[in-house]
């Protein structure tokens, strides 16, 4: 068997573990593994790359991925369908990597074109459904706690309010997350309206009990007046965030409304670079084994998934149908920690 793997959508820790364990389970069966570089991009242009023993050597460890990505959507490009069927010719199974994007191609092509592929769950904002997490999260969220952290000690010694504008243009998986391990004393969701009577009330009570400096948490796709952005979508019809985004805003709003000294930090592409957490290795590991079997059953418009401890298979379909957004459960644990 011939067995394509690809990496769509933001790169993200953990995508090189599963390219590795993906090659590793493969051979194994004797099945040859090749590369598809950039995504669907290489797909609808054959961009074919041979991956053996030499190219998987030592890249457990190693952030990015080392076929590229692209944000390309083979639906929205001309004679881009052609193209990725040009390409199965050449290939008995495609493996694609990838997060809502990505794998809401891979469940179409399977739909409509009868394609032998199968998924895997990538993204730090796990918003994917079908599966508790997705790989490149946890690393995410360890980065950000990291960096509330840093930013505490800063702000206590300055009296300062912090922003700390993190990734999750849907979702507020990472804010809430990183918020809670870092102790935010308030966190913005993009599920959620943005409250600033409530999150500027929250801080002066917090200040007035004696506590002269705050962290605030916001995901990057929170909707404030003012922070705006770009007016463009991409391929897959997401608005592109502007550079100044909602972190700025929030800081001058919070700045001019109670008077404390705010500071922003946006941790931007920190959060997705660099090597893997080792639950991020080892969640990736095991996707990547799992999507190797499921080639070899022919269970294809499948996805690897985690269900409590287990990885088992979902459709596709199932998991690209609506994203997976913070339930209020997790909000509460959040919120009993701000003011
Ligand atoms: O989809 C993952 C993600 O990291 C989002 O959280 C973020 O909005 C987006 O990618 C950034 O994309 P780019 O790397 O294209 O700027």
């Amino acid at each position: 068997m011939r067995i394509g793997v690809l990496t769509g959508g933001g790169d993200c820790p953990g995508l090189n573990a599963v390219i590795r364990a993906v090659a590793r389970r493969s051979w194994q069966r004797g099945d040859e593994v090749v590369g598809v570089r950039e995504g669907w991009r290489g797909m609808v242009e054959q961009l074919f790359q041979p991956l053996g023993p030499v190219e998987i050597s030592g890249i457990l460890p190693r952030g990015g991925t080392i076929i590229g990505t692209t944000r390309t959507n083979p639906y929205k490009v001309d004679g881009g369908i052609d193209g990725v069927k040009r390409s199965f010719e050449q290939l008995d199974a495609l493996v694609a990597i990838g997060g809502e994007d990505t794998l809401g191609v891979a469940a179409r092509a399977h739909a409509e074109l009868g394609a032998p592929v199968v998924g895997v769950p990538k993204t730090i904002d796990n918003d994917l459904s079908g599966t508790d997490y997705t790989f490149g999260f946890d690393t995410a969220v360890h980065i950000c706690t990291e960096a509330i952290d840093r930013l505490h000690t800063t702000a206590e010694s300055h009296n300062r309010v912090m922003v700390v504008e993190v990734m999750g243009r849907h979702t507020g998986w990472i804010a809430v997350m990183s918020g809670i391990a870092g102790g935010a004393d308030a966190i913005l969701i993009p599920e959620r309206p943005v409250e600033l009577d409530a999150v500027c009330d929250e801080i002066r009570r917090r200040h007035g009990r004696g506590k002269n400096f705050s962290i605030v948490v916001v995901s990057e796709g929170c909707d404030l007046p003012g922070a705006g952005d770009k007016g463009e979508v991409d391929q897959f019809g997401h608005r592109l965030l502007a550079k100044r985004g909602v972190g700025e805003r929030l800081g001058e709003e919070i700045e001019s409304r109670t008077g404390f000294e705010t500071r922003v930090t946006v941790l931007g592409h920190i959060q997705r670079g660099g090597t893997p957490t080792a639950r991020d290795r080892i969640l990736a590991t095991r996707f990547g084994l799992k999507a190797s079997d499921l080639v070899a059953e022919g269970a294809f418009g499948q996805m690897a998934a985690l269900h409590g401890d287990d990885i088992v298979s979902v459709p596709l379909q199932e998991a690209t149908a609506a994203l997976k957004t913070v339930p209020d459960d997790w909000y509460d644990v959040a919120k009993t920690f701000f003011g």
